[in-house]
């Protein structure tokens, strides 16, 4: 029988009076021995160590700022892509030497679907889901290169279930389930203004995700980084969940990556407008860096070049590698490493100490910290910025409706796949306005681009306007 928690083990109560946090424990007295147990494990989530610098910077404000000299970014063009750069690519890939890497710990709240994002149903034809579209797409280049590429998913306390649950019931999309690792990522507490830690329930701390910053040292804790280290794996292609066309294998990328020696590795491509809501690459004090939209001052974003031309101009479309060398070397003293903390106002619904009431706020209230993973850019020795192209590889699903929506993604994925197609010889019907008239889509398990498409593909039949065409 496990004993009853009379009063909060160790030194609990003690390490969060002297950090001012101990009003955590108000409700103890009248909580189930079950429920103060699940109280002490959110505390135990926590890094306590640095609960005081937290609590300061949701109350005073963020200790990530802009840096004082910031200049445009250097860019590998597109037509600076070398041969030589591919071969490298496919080389690392056929040795087994990269693995993909998904961020899917996210909450996912603007796009309003009740699930793990990755769940989401995406492509315009089959309806497929973004987790099924990343996965045809390994297996695809597993069959292309003849490796074993091993997949890493980041979830949270909050996904993991479901997400892992999702992947059972498809059988893994064809994927052998032991190369597909599911890890968590941990957990922040949700702030008042002051920086008081707020109650989820009155024997919950009020948690979210810690920002896919987080994603390096839970990748270091749960085992991952060795893991690949076990299977050989050098480099980490890291991608967001929310972005159906991403090549989440990119050879070309991964080649120059590796011939620059470079320690992290990004992909960029020119802002729709001045202010669209993309992170901004930058040189920080001569270091590659990453504005996040809501830091660049309106005046830079504005800020034009003699020609008329943007001056920073270089949009982040969260596509990454980063060595597992440069992973192991930021997180070796884990309790030394630590990413910028990005403040956000948010509402955050919570226990009212008084009254034991549930207050569900209309109005931002408290304050979440998170890390972002491109703020380990400037810490690289070598990083390198490649660009590439919108209407191939960038669409994000963010929002239900409007910019970055579904209804654009899918509109995306079927010009793509109309370009491909016509690049192949075949007639594609178009407007008037010059959309394809219908909708395409191509699996990823026929082509990962258009020169494999070229190689490979064979429509039967012709294609009259208003088709509904899937090629698999
Ligand atoms: C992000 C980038 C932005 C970039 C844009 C491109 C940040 C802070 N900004 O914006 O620079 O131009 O994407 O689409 O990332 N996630 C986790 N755990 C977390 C938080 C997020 O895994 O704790 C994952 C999400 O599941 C998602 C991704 O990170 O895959 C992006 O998160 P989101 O908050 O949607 O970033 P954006 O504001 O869209």
């Amino acid at each position: 029988m496990p004993q009853p928690l009379d009063t909060p083990p160790g030194d609990l109560r003690t390490r969060l009076a002297a950090v001012g946090q101990d009003h955590v424990f108000h409700f103890w007295p009248s909580l189930s021995t079950g429920q103060r147990a699940e109280l002490v494990a959110d505390l135990q989530s926590l890094n306590l160590a640095a609960l005081p610098d937290h609590a300061r910077i949701a109350a005073k404000g963020s200790a990530a700022h802009v840096a004082g000299r910031i200049e445009p970014a250097t860019v590998i063009r597109a037509n600076e892509i070398s041969t030589k750069a591919v071969e490298r690519g496919r080389e690392l890939l056929a040795k087994g030497r990269v693995a993909a890497f998904t961020v899917a710990g996210g909450q996912g709240t603007r796009l309003g679907f009740d699930g793990p994002k990755g769940a989401f149903r995406i492509s315009p034809v089959k309806n497929k889901s973004l987790f099924q579209l990343f996965a045809e797409s390994i297996v695809a280049t597993d069959r292309r290169y003849g490796c074993s590429t091993r997949w890493y998913i980041m979830t949270s306390p909050a996904n993991d279930g479901e997400t892992q649950g999702y992947f059972r019931e498809h059988r893994f999309f064809d994927l052998p389930s032991e190369r597909v690792r599911f890890f968590q990522q941990g957990v922040m507490p949700a702030f008042d203004r002051d920086g008081r830690i707020l109650l989820d329930e009155p024997h919950r701390i009020a948690l979210s995700p810690d920002g896919h910053g987080g994603s390096l040292l839970a990748l270091a804790r749960t085992g991952m980084l060795a893991d690949m280290a076990t299977h050989g794996v050098e480099h980490i292609s890291y991608f967001q969940v929310d972005n159906p066309l991403v090549y989440c294998l990119d050879p070309a990328f991964i080649g120059l990556h590796d011939l620059h020696q470079s320690e992290m590795s990004s992909k960029t491509l020119p802002k729709a407008d001045d202010l669209e809501r993309v992170g901004n690459f930058v040189m920080a004090d001569g270091r590659l860096a990453i504005i996040e939209y809501s830091d660049l001052p309106e005046t830079l974003a504005r800020a034009k070049n003699p020609d008329g031309s943007r001056k920073f101009d270089a949009g982040n479309i969260a596509v990454h590698l980063l060595t597992r060398a440069f992973a192991e070397r930021l997180t070796r003293d884990a309790a030394a490493f630590a990413l910028p903390w990005h403040r956000a106002e948010k509402k955050v619904p919570h226990v009212d100490l008084a009254t034991g009431k549930r207050v569900e706020p209309t109005q931002p209230n408290g304050i979440k910290l998170e890390s972002f993973v491109f703020d380990a850019l400037p810490l690289a020795e070598r990083a390198i910025l490649v660009e590439t192209s919108r209407a191939e590889e960038f669409s994000p699903v963010k929002n239900a409706t409007g910019v970055d929506s579904v209804d654009t993604a899918r509109r995306d994925m079927s010009r793509r796949a109309a370009r491909w197609m016509e690049s192949a010889g075949i007639t594609i019907p178009r407007t008037a306005a010059g959309e394809p008239a219908g909708v395409f889509e191509i699996s990823p398990l026929v082509a990962l681009d258009a020169e494999e498409f070229r190689r490979r593909a064979t429509v039967r039949r012709a294609i009259v306007p208003g088709d509904s065409v899937y090629l698999d």
